[in-house]
């Protein structure tokens, strides 16, 4: 969510800090602020502004201040409005302690009442507010930093990672870490930190991931790192290259529409590297062959489109591997009584790795002594690091907020997985394990020839139609259920409009009162002989009250593409992967409807990427 970037060393810090924040923007664009130490007097100067960081920028214009210790933050709003007040940084009473914070400071309420009865005077309506004017407090009566460091990581419950400048320890920040991440990068003369690595990538590949519940003092040549027991631990920093070219939209108008064309080669790259490293997959993944060949229940955790994501891949767990799968949205399952079963193992999938619910409910799976995997895109991320194995699904760096390539990359390569397993239960055959990696590129093709065939008609005859829309209905059965509901999610983060996903079969026992003339329906067909008839009768069931009725349909499907007032039609693939066909188009058409309304789509209001808070 929010992000922290921190720099103290033989450098000015505000390029770097600046950069840094733009980098990782992504995490929340609310308000955005630098802190720095004043080289004559050892003061704390600071800017803030409303919005992202282009606005930060000119501040300096008239305020170009800097110094040699710095640090930076942008805000996805929890506490109070994204007004500049509540912009980070924020001080004590003296301004002598600054403070830029991610997370969520659970008992703020109560300390910042026990403040105020002191006497303390508060500026914004933060949680992190409460913590400069607590460690105010503590340092006074401590009288020693470490020791006010220990009582405050004592008195703050919650997830949080924050950074904090003192103007009396001029040459030092001071790094807390509990749940949230943040790391420092070792350079020569100065370190670097941040929320998330990619802020440093390029500057040094020397990181040091802050364990959980640490705090470090961080000098330009010396990190001390002490639990929050206050026990001294040894500072170890890893190799980790992280490539970073800045990121350009290749020509494109935003970095959706570069993403959702990028699928086809994420989808080729799934397949090609999994399967390039397919002998150490199940070392990967901290399995041993013998406990496939006896897994009998997944349990799948993730939020929002990853969950999705494994909503469709429970049909290839289930159908291909005979393996049960549940799937959990994450930020629920930890409230749910656990079950434990014999040859179980749990599986987050998570674009980011960084997800806080996510992450909470692996931790939780692990402490009820499942074996954890994650299926991630961001290999450097905490989820890898705290889970048993991991799959990379190598969709690239994703920079619009709303998730289209990872999508289909997880899709994939959980298919994938699903034959694999099943490889190794000897339920299929080499060629059919085969077959299955040519299917995924044969639909990795079919994604974008779709957009290709249907760009035009959708930018001009239909995007205008349905951005008027009330609200969308989106329909779907077995496996393009789930799909419906990202379809759902997609349109309303994207274009504000409201949208909803069901089961077919499910609106005559309610939504269908939703349904009349200016509500556009939107069904996805599937290839299943079972269901596709049944799937027809709901559709006629909509058309019979007037609604105006959009198909995705396969090919030859005569039945549905003549009641549907607008049709794209899908070339055949395997069932399963009906919904990744569509996938390139399905994204498309929600983008040309965000794109007509002028949504501003890489960044939707309210949104962050990578969602640290739970
Ligand atoms: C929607 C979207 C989100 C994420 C969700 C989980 O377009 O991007 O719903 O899918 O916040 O994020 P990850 O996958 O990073 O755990």
């Amino acid at each position: 969510m929010c992000s922290v970037v921190g720099y103290v060393g033989k450098n000015l810090s505000r390029a770097f800090v600046i950069e840094g924040l733009t980098r990782l923007e992504y995490r929340g664009y609310d308000s955005a602020g630098f802190a720095c130490i004043h080289s004559a007097d050892n003061s704390i100067m600071y800017t803030k502004s409303q919005g992202g960081i282009s606005n930060l920028l000119r501040n300096f214009e008239t305020f170009p201040i800097d110094g040699y210790v710095g640090m930076g933050h942008t805000r996805w709003s929890t506490h109070g409005a994204a007004s500049v007040e509540n912009a980070h940084p924020h001080f004590d009473c003296n301004k002598k302690i600054s403070i830029v914070h991610n997370g969520i400071i659970e008992n703020f309420h109560e300390l910042k009442k026990m403040l105020q009865k002191q006497g303390h005077q508060f500026k914004s309506q933060t949680d992190t507010e409460t913590v400069a004017h607590l460690f105010e407090s503590l340092l006074k009566e401590h009288k020693n930093l470490k020791s006010a460091v220990l009582a405050l990581v004592n008195l703050l419950e919650g997830a949080y990672a924050f950074t904090l400048m003192l103007a009396d320890y001029p040459s030092l920040l001071v790094v807390v870490r509990k749940r949230s991440p943040v790391c420092i990068g070792k350079g020569e003369d100065e370190m670097f930190i941040a929320s998330d690595l990619l802020a440093f990538a390029g500057k040094t590949n020397k990181v040091l991931f802050l364990p959980d519940e640490c705090y470090a003092f961080v000098t330009r040549n010396s990190v001390e790192l002490n639990d929050f027991n206050g026990v001294s631990l040894p500072v170890y920093f890893q190799v980790i290259t992280v490539p970073w070219t800045a990121d350009l939209k290749g020509g494109h108008e935003h970095f959706m529409l570069k993403e959702i064309y990028e699928q086809k080669k994420v989808i080729q790259d799934t397949v090609h590297n999994n399967k390039a490293d397919e002998n150490y997959l199940w070392k990967k993944l901290g399995l041993t062959r013998l406990q496939v060949q006896d897994l009998q229940v997944l349990k799948i955790v993730g939020c929002g489109t990853s969950w999705h994501a494994a909503r469709v891949a429970q049909f290839f767990f289930e159908s291909i591997a005979n393996v049960r799968t549940e799937v959990f949205l994450a930020s629920e399952l930890r409230y749910q009584p656990f079950f434990k079963e014999t040859n179980s193992v749990a599986v987050a999938i998570s674009q980011s790795g960084e997800t806080a619910d996510t992450l909470e409910a692996i931790r939780f799976l692990r402490q009820h002594g499942m074996h954890t995997l994650a299926v991630v895109n961001v290999v450097s991320s905490t989820m890898v690091r705290e889970t048993q194995g991991y799959l990379p699904i190598y969709a690239g760096p994703e920079v619009s907020v709303a998730s289209t390539k990872a999508f289909s990359a997880q899709v994939a390569a959980l298919y994938w997985l699903a034959h694999k397993i099943a490889f190794e239960k000897e339920l299929i055959t080499e060629r059919a394990l085969n077959a299955a990696e040519n299917e995924l590129l044969v639909v990795a093709e079919i994604l974008e020839s779709t957009i290709e065939k249907y760009k035009n008609d959708i930018i001009k005859k239909h995007a205008e139609r349905y951005a008027q829309a009330p609200y969308i209905i989106f329909l779907g059965r077995h496996v393009s259920y789930p799909f419906a509901l990202e379809a759902a999610l997609k349109l309303k983060e994207l274009s504000y409009i409201f949208a909803e996903g069901f089961p077919a079969a499910e609106l005559k026992h309610g939504p269908l009162a939703l349904v009349d003339t200016n509500v556009p329906v939107i069904i996805f067909s599937v290839l299943d002989p079972v269901l596709y008839p049944k799937l027809v009768a709901n559709a006629q069931e909509v058309k019979a009250r007037g609604a105006h009725l959009v198909a995705f349909a396969f090919e030859g499907q005569q039945e549905l593409i003549q009641l549907a007032d607008v049709v794209f039609t899908i070339p055949h693939v395997n069932p399963l992967l009906g919904p990744l066909a569509m996938t390139g188009l399905m994204q498309f058409f929600v983008y040309e409807i965000s794109r007509f309304l002028g949504r501003p789509i890489d960044k939707p209001r309210n949104l962050a990427k990578s969602v640290t808070v739970e």
